[in-house]
């Protein structure tokens, strides 16, 4: 099974994918660590401790809990944490293993990141989505009241371990959430890719082995890739907001609460792809394709009493936006996008309003 290298400028290191990966934890560790922490919540401690006692066979380590959901991805827990480590004997040898969906891997990641200015992580991540994107890249952070991931700093691990395994016990809804973000890398730069999700969808949803791993390999191939050539967001790593600004507004909108990050980028990007059509950059065919295998994938909580000009009108409120400019991520063709920053605000209003009007139905 494949095992990516991820090159940036502050470590290399490997994103194993493979069933079985918490396994080679070992594998990772400094031959000299000090404590080792493993950050996790409880719900995934109780379904896979399993996998990280018999992957640590006999070696001691602690495990700090943290209570899972958006609401709890704060500083004040990063301290809590970090008075626990301290508590515990924790030093600059010390190492922290995070274990769980992207809110662990962006939060153990933070900590790890500014525990005494600084200790290894090693990344097991246990969603599709914190496998395919969280815990690939080294961002890590926490939100504020004013936003979501307004501080955090760049902290890339030792390693990335994913098993497609562990997935079995994801909710069937986070599971569709992460394949959005599948569906995005395929979009963003991977005709095949994209394929494989048109043809299998059947196969996807039900994971059987062949087309989850293949997919999953794909998405952390890709990602590695970018990260690489990019890894702070100056220039390619831009791609990978495609469906964000867009799917960020839904979410702020909504309070983070009607819809999950996967579902917000799926609405987004189904925004981006009428933009694109509509301002010519993007073929009739390919538009077609990408709105139905986002449908083929869906559905995801109604839009219904969603208003267009309020979603508008917090684009240009998205952090990602850089004095006051809204930068679009567009798709020219299936596995390839722009940056576009000179929409015009009556095109992207008119593409909410067409992909509010493609998500009316009342599904959940
Ligand atoms: N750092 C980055 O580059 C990056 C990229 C994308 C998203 N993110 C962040 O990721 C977060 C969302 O992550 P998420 O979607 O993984 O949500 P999450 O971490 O909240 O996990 C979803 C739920 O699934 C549970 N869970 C985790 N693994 C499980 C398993 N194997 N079986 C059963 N239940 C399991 C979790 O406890 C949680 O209740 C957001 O905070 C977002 O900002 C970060
Ligand atoms: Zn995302």
């Amino acid at each position: 099974m494949p095992q990516f290298e991820v090159s940036t400028p502050q470590r290399t290191y490997a994103a194993v994918v493979e069933r079985g990966a918490v396994n080679r934890l070992p594998d990772f560790l400094p031959a000299k660590h000090g404590k080792l922490f493993v950050v996790t919540t409880q719900d995934v401690w109780e379904l896979h401790a399993e996998r990280i006692r018999k992957a640590l066979d006999g070696t001691s380590f602690d495990v700090l809990f943290f209570t899972g959901g958006e609401q709890n991805k704060r500083m004040a827990h990063v301290e809590q944490l970090a008075e626990e480590m301290a508590e515990k004997g924790a030093d600059r040898s010390s190492v922290i293993i995070a274990f769980g969906g992207g809110i662990v891997t962006d939060l153990a990641g933070f900590l790890a990141a500014i525990f005494m200015r600084g200790i290894p992580v090693i990344q097991i991540a246990t969603t599709l989505l914190a496998q395919v994107d969280a815990a690939v890249g080294g961002k890590t952070g926490s939100n504020l009241v004013a936003g979501k991931n307004l501080v955090g700093v760049f902290h890339q691990p030792l390693a990335v371990l994913i098993d497609p395994a562990v997935l079995t016990t994801l909710p069937e809804r986070e599971y569709r959430a992460g394949l959005y973000e599948i569906i995005k890398t395929g979009i963003i730069a991977s005709e095949p890719l994209f394929r494989v999700l048109a043809d299998q969808r059947d196969a996807v949803l039900a994971q059987h082995h062949h087309a989850v791993d293949h997919i999953i390999a794909e998405s952390v191939r890709i990602k590695a890739e970018v990260v690489s050539s990019d890894e702070r967001e100056s220039g390619r790593r831009k791609i990978l907001n495609f469906g964000h600004t867009f799917g960020h507004s839904l979410e702020a909108e909504t309070h983070y609460k009607g819809f999950l990050h996967g579902e917000a980028v799926s609405w987004g990007m189904r925004a981006a792809t009428h933009l694109a059509h509509d301002l010519g950059l993007l073929p009739d065919s390919d538009a077609e394709s990408i709105l139905f295998v986002l449908d083929r994938y869906g559905p995801i909580p109604s839009t219904r009493n969603i208003c267009g000009n309020a979603l508008q009108s917090r684009l240009v409120k998205d952090k990602k936006t850089i004095q006051s400019k809204v930068h679009f991520v567009l798709p020219t063709r299936i596995g390839d996008v722009i940056v576009k920053s000179d929409v015009p605000p009556e095109a992207a209003l008119k593409a909410i309003r067409k992909a509010l009007a493609d998500t009316q139905e009342v599904t959940q």
